[in-house]
């Protein structure tokens, strides 16, 4: 059922012959969810599935070379997908993907965002785009409004023109407009904008996300260097956080490949539990085996901190609008679907956490066991 969503009948010119090797049942698909491009052969479904078969997704990934783009190229990768990863780095660091796919189905293109053409290029071949193009901060050369608002319009514009029907855009589950987050203020205008360029497109409103790579639970953990205490807005006791494992939202994009019904839905994916912001940092630092010293600071002197890190013209450690972002309560969207409609079952902090967070273990604890650390409170408002 799912080869034959992303399924690709190419015209006869592009595909001679049929051949025995290939999925009939898998060629002869509803036409409504077959996409009509001129796209290599090589991308024919075919195999049994796994990383040496064809699955027939012919993907573009902007913002693969993230935290997040890594699981969703790994995920595509290995049902046997054609990738193409536009970025903007040195080759070297690249290299962690080029495992990822099979032989020559990770296509690498230069490409630069405010370059049209490079869009084009990019995106010329795949039946698929995905944008997970973002920053936790402003550079000199890119604002928050050119990296949620004018990339991801040029990257909907450049699909629907190319004529490709599945368009997946990342946002952010605290997207709006009146947010005190110009990083969240941004994201519901993207969305927006998307919208407008690209009405079928699949929009993801992921929460903080949490894995190895991640800039939550490692943000927090990585707060002891820093007086070994936790300063916090109210001690983290009036704010609500629900994290999703970043597995899970990758696990999310390619069932949303898959799925023809999802195109022009709003997802919302959340993880399993809502914690306050202090027992979740409370049981990071229990998994960490490290003391939690938590302390409450105001806000402003809390940015006045930040500022100073904001000097950093790489990439600032914190910042005002992390603060912000971090300290908001993530919302609830009754109406929309989320995990379990693309047939995910979210995973616990719990059942992860360890992942993360045992390298910020001292040597001793390295191997002590989780079972002695308390699962955090959960909440339900
Ligand atoms: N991380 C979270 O917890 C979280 C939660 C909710 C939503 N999201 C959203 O999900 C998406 C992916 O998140 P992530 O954590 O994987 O982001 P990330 O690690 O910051 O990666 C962002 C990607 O965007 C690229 N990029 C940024 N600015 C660019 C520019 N001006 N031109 C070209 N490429 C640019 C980066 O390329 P370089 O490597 O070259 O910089 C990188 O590949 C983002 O839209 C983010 O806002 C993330």
């Amino acid at each position: 059922m799912a080869a034959v969503a992303f399924a690709c009948r190419r015209p006869a010119s592009v595909l001679p012959r049929i051949s025995k090797a290939g999925s009939p049942a898998v060629l002869s698909a509803d036409p409504a969810i077959i996409q009509k491009r001129k796209i290599h052969h090589a991308v024919i479904p075919k195999g049994k599935g796994g990383r040496s078969s064809f699955s027939g997704v012919a993907a573009t990934v902007f913002g693969a070379t993230g935290f997040l783009g890594r699981y969703v190229v790994n995920r595509l990768g290995r049902m046997g997908s054609q990738i193409v990863i536009p970025h903007r780095c040195d080759q070297y660091d690249l290299m962690y993907l080029r495992p990822m796919g099979d032989l020559g189905q990770i296509i690498f293109l230069e490409w630069d965002a405010r370059n049209k053409e490079t869009i084009k290029r990019a995106l010329a071949h795949s039946n698929v785009v995905i944008n997970l193009v973002g920053r936790e901060s402003e550079t000199r050369n890119y604002s928050f409004q050119d990296i949620y608002e004018e990339i991801p319009r040029a990257i909907a514009k450049a699909t629907r023109e190319a004529g490709i029907t599945k368009f997946i855009h990342m946002s952010h589950l605290n997207a709006d407009i009146r947010s005190p987050s110009k990083y969240l203020r941004n994201k519901a205008v993207g969305e927006r904008a998307v919208r407008e360029e690209f009405p079928d497109a699949v929009i993801m409103k992921p929460s903080e996300m949490f894995g190895r790579e991640d800039r939550f639970f490692n943000h927090f953990a990585n707060m002891r260097w820093f007086g070994k205490a936790v300063p916090m807005i109210a001690m983290g006791k009036q704010t609500v956080k629900q994290p999703v494992h970043v597995v899970d939202v990758a696990k999310a994009i390619v069932s949303a490949i898959k799925d023809p019904e999802s195109n022009g839905k709003t997802y919302v994916l959340v993880g399993p539990n809502r914690y306050l912001l202090h027992d979740l940092v409370e049981y990071i630092y229990a998994v960490a085996h490290r003391p939690f010293v938590p302390y409450t600071i105001p806000r402003p002197m809390y940015h006045m901190a930040a500022k100073f890190f904001e000097m950093n013209p790489f990439e600032p450690w914190t910042s005002c609008d992390k603060i912000d972002r971090f300290h908001l309560t993530d919302m609830k969207y009754p109406g929309l679907p989320g995990l379990e409609d693309l047939g995910i079952v979210p995973m616990s902090v719990e059942q992860k956490a360890i992942e993360i967070l045992r390298r910020h273990r001292r040597f001793r604890f390295l191997e002590a066991e989780l079972g002695e650390t308390k699962p955090a409170k959960t909440v339900d408002i």
